[in-house]
Parts: C-alpha cells; structure tokens; sequence
C-alpha cells in the first residue's frame, strides 16, 4: 500500500517548495502572490468552496483553494482544503518523487489545532488512492510530504497534527479493507488482517474461529454462513486504557464503551438472492466492521481514556447447498428465535449477535455500525448515515461527535408501534417487517432487541456514505472510510459520569 503524506507544520512556507496552496474566500478576494482578483475571475475562479485555481508562473505551481465565504469556514472546510490541494498537486505537478509542498492557512477565528487537525486529514485523505490492483496507475503516486504554515503556533498546534495523522492513517486502513474484494478479503484474511494491526497497536485481540462461534451458541452468524465455503469469524478487540490517560469514576473503576460492526465479506442476498446490479458493490457489506476494526486500532496513540471493547461478526453471504433457507428458525444466544424470511437480511442476524455479546460486557454505551438497508440510501442518498438508538443523550452525543468529525449523520426515529411488523406467529420475532416501507427503522427495531434494556445504543446505518461513486471533498470514489472518524472524536471525548457531574456540582456552588 502507498505511504501515506507526510504531514509537518512549520512557521513560514519554505523555500523552494514544488507547490503552494493558498486559501481564497469568496468575500475577501484579494491579491494573492501577485494574482490580481481581475485575474482570477477571468480564469472563473470566484473562492467558492471546493474550487481552485491552478497557476504555474515559473516559480513553482500555486493552487489557488476556494475556500467559500470567510465567516462560514470551519473544519469542514479546511480538511476539504486539505484534499483539494493534495488532489490537485497530484494531478498537475508530475516531476516524480520528491515534492515539498505547502498549504499556508490562515486559521484565525478557530481552534489552531483543531484546524491543523483538519487540514492534515484532509491533506491525507484527498491523496489516498487504493493502488493494490493497478500501481501504474497516475493516482497512485502521492505526496512525499506537505508541510502547514502556521505562523508562530507551531508548538500549539502539534497535538493536532499528531491526532489528524492517526486519524487519516486509521480512516486509509479502513478504505483499504473495504475495498479489497470479497474473493481476497475473505473472513480468515479480514480477521487475521485485523488483528495483526490491533496487537502491533497494543490492543488485546480474539479470534473465535467456526468451533468456538458455534460453543458461543452465535446462531446468526453460523445460520448466515451455512451457504459459504468460507468458515466465519468473530474478532473481539479491547482497549485498555493506561493508567495515566484512563478516566476514572468514583469507585476507581474506568467505563466500557462497546463497538459493535457489521463484517460480511460479500452479500449475495443467499437463497433470496440479489438481482445482479444490486450485488455490484456488495464487497463493502464489512464497512462497519472496517470503520470499528480501524477506529479501534488508532486508540492507543490518541491516548483515549475509556476502555473499548469491540465484535465484529465475519462471513459471506453466499447461496451453497447447506445455504439458510426462508422459513428456517434459529435460537440466539440470548434465548430469542427467529424466523429468516429473507435471508438478504442477514446484517441484522450477524449483529444480534455481536449485540448480544456487546451487552455482556455491562458497558457505559453501545454504538453499532453497518450497511444495514438500501432503505437508507433511498431516504438519505449518498453522503449522509441514518442515526437511530433508545436514548436521547447518548444520541446527541454521537451526533454531536460526528458533527465535529465532518460526518454527516441524520437522526431518524424508532417508532415502537412500527415493531408489530416484526412480530412471527411462530417464532418470537421475523427478519423482515411486514409491507415495504421504513425498512431503515424496521431493521433498527430488530437490532435494539438484542440490545441489553438500560445501555444507552445508537445505530448507524452507513448503506449511503460508506462507499461513494463521485470524487467530493476527502472522499475519493470507492470506499469512504465513513464513521472512524465519528468513533473516534467520541471515544477521544470521554469522560466518565463522575466528571460530569463533579462539573455539575461546582456551577451549583457557584450559583
Ligand atoms: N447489505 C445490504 C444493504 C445495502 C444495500 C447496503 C445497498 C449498501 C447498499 C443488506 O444486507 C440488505 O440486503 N438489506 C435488504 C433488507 C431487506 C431484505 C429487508 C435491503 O435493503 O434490501
Ligand atoms: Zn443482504
Ligand atoms: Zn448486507
């Protein structure tokens, strides 16, 4: 796999840098490097977000990066910055390895090193390129390094640089699995892959092979790769944080915080199998588990100081003679059966599981992630996750940490009355909800019924964002890495209830 930018911050823009990116907002349009605005806006160069202009004056190449108007730039904007610059410094400047590049920002107004973060990521993400299959390809040459001008704050600024480096690092790994083909990736590759990187982390890692899944009494994950060749995993990760960093509550004790992502290798819907242009793409089905597996992995370095544990269940999804048939019912390890009647609605099988298991564990919160429905690509397109859960703080926790992670989440309801449709006459609950709307909140219906009743659990249904056709912002086509960003502003946020409250406290004494 490519190396990833290397990113540095320095006080002025060096000298002698191939390339130099400069951040033009539209409401400020100014002489930049000797461009006169008439100059710009003859070439239709106006500092719109996302655009940018490209010069090549003899002294090197500038990009011009709109940056959209001054008072509207935030994180979002500046980590597409960041990957409009690599992006174009790719594209347009071909003089082989050893670029020095630059992005000078002017970062007033908000947190420097949240700024710097964002930048980094962006610088990073925007250069990735999945260069396994076809090296030759122009794409596939990166940056060997960009450098941030950052005037005097440099030494502020370094925690950021350091947390977008793992970041991006952590969001590359993610796409690197999800694109990765079914026939490659496999469950035995993606669980060994995965644990490799989580021990050489410092993380604790599991594998339970098809022997201990079936001692475990994982039913749905055994009953979904009935139709495969390929034997199933589930990879348990943990997290401890170390003494220095953990976060405490009153009694000494640090909170769990449990993850829980979907990891089917390849969805061919099984006996109720999908039409072909719906089975295009389904190699991403293991996105959830990809984002959790990778989120995980970048925890030790961001020193996060709650424990985390994770299960992310592993197989296909395939059509072979031992395959589940519609109309089979299963007992799960919490006692519960039920009745497959599609078995294209295997997600929800695998993660009742993981659920199960997750809730075990007595965690502080639950967070699933998983390409659950089409439903949510049809209600929320491309670019945006379904958000659903059984309460309303640790809801607008999540979201709240999306939102800073430049992710965009959409919180959608549970209705209870809805769950009638899942109700079987034989068996306790059916895989799939009678009529065919909602299927997005159905299918969270289905998984808050393995959720343990007390732990605070959001969904995230990632169908959309997970996987994009079009280049836009950090996100080149293919496997967007959505959701380790999200995880990770949430778990590096967390403080114990103690804390909380002890704040509490003293504004009350105060007031
Ligand atoms: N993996 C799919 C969901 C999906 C669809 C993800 C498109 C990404 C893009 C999931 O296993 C599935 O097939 N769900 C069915 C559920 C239905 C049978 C209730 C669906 O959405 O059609
Ligand atoms: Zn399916
Ligand atoms: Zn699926």
């Amino acid at each position: 796999m490519a190396d990833l930018v290397e990113v540095k911050v320095s006080k002025a823009v060096p000298t002698g840098a191939t390339a130099v990116g400069t951040p033009v907002f539209s409401d400020r349009i100014k002489k930049v490097d000797g461009v006169r605005p008439a100059a710009m806006s003859r070439a239709g160069f106006t500092g719109a977000a996302g655009s940018q202009l490209i010069l090549n004056d003899g002294n090197g190449v500038r990009v011009l990066i709109g940056m959209g108007p001054f008072s509207e730039v935030g994180t979002v904007e500046l980590r597409r910055a960041g990957a409009t610059f690599s992006r174009s410094v790719k594209r347009h400047i071909r003089i082989g390895f050893d670029l020095a590049v630059v992005l000078d920002l002017g970062i007033e107004g908000l947190d420097d090193s949240e700024a710097v973060r964002a930048v980094t990521e962006g610088l990073i993400l925007g250069a990735y390129y999945f260069d396994v299959y076809k090296p030759s390809s122009s794409e596939s040459r990166n940056l060997s390094a960009a450098v941030i001008g950052v005037g005097a704050r440099v030494r502020d600024v370094a925690e950021g640089l350091s947390a977008g480096q793992e970041t991006a690092a952590a969001v590359c790994f993610a796409r690197d699995l999800v694109n990765e083909p079914g026939g490659s990736l496999t469950p035995t590759v993606f669980a060994e892959r995965s644990a490799e990187r989580a021990t050489g982390a410092g993380l604790t890692a599991e594998i339970l092979d098809e022997k201990a899944i079936a001692k475990a009494g994982l039913a749905g994950l055994l009953a979904v790769n009935l139709g495969s060749e390929e034997p199933p995993r589930m990879l348990k990760l943990t997290y401890e944080p170390s003494e220095e960093v953990a976060a405490k509550s009153e009694d000494g004790s640090v909170e769990t915080v449990a993850l829980v992502g979907k990891g089917i290798t390849f969805d061919s819907g099984g006996l109720s199998l999908k039409p072909a242009d719906s089975m295009i793409g389904m190699k991403n089905d293991m996105a959830g588990a990809a984002a959790v597996i990778s989120a995980m992995c970048a925890l030790p370095s961001l020193n996060v100081g709650v424990r985390v544990v994770s299960f992310t269940p592993m197989t296909d999804n395939m059509t072979g003679g031992r395959a589940q048939r519609p109309g089979d019912i299963y007992k799960t390890r919490n006692g519960k059966t039920i009745e497959v009647l599609n078995t294209d609605a295997e997600g929800r099988l695998v993660l009742a599981d993981a659920l199960i298991l997750a809730s075990e564990e007595k965690p502080a919160a639950i967070v699933d992630l998983a390409t659950l429905t089409g439903a949510c690509l049809v209600a929320l397109g491309q670019k945006i996750a379904g958000l659903m859960g059984n309460d309303e703080d640790f809801i607008s926790q999540v979201s709240a940490a999306a939102g800073t992670a430049g992710e965009r989440v959409w919180h959608l309801p549970l209705p209870a009355d809805y769950r009638k449709g899942l109700e079987s006459e034989i068996a306790d609950l059916k895989n799939i909800a009678t009529g065919r709307y909602g299927g997005t909140l159905t299918a969270g219906l289905f998984l808050k019924e393995f959720v343990e009743d007390g732990i605070p659990w959001v969904h995230l249904d990632i169908a959309g964002p997970a996987f994009v056709s079009d280049t836009d912002g950090e996100n080149s086509s293919g496997a967007t890495g959505f959701g380790v960003r999200t995880l990770l502003h949430l778990l590096e946020s967390w403080s114990t209830e103690t804390e909380d409250s002890e704040a509490e406290g003293d504004e009350s004494e105060l007031g």
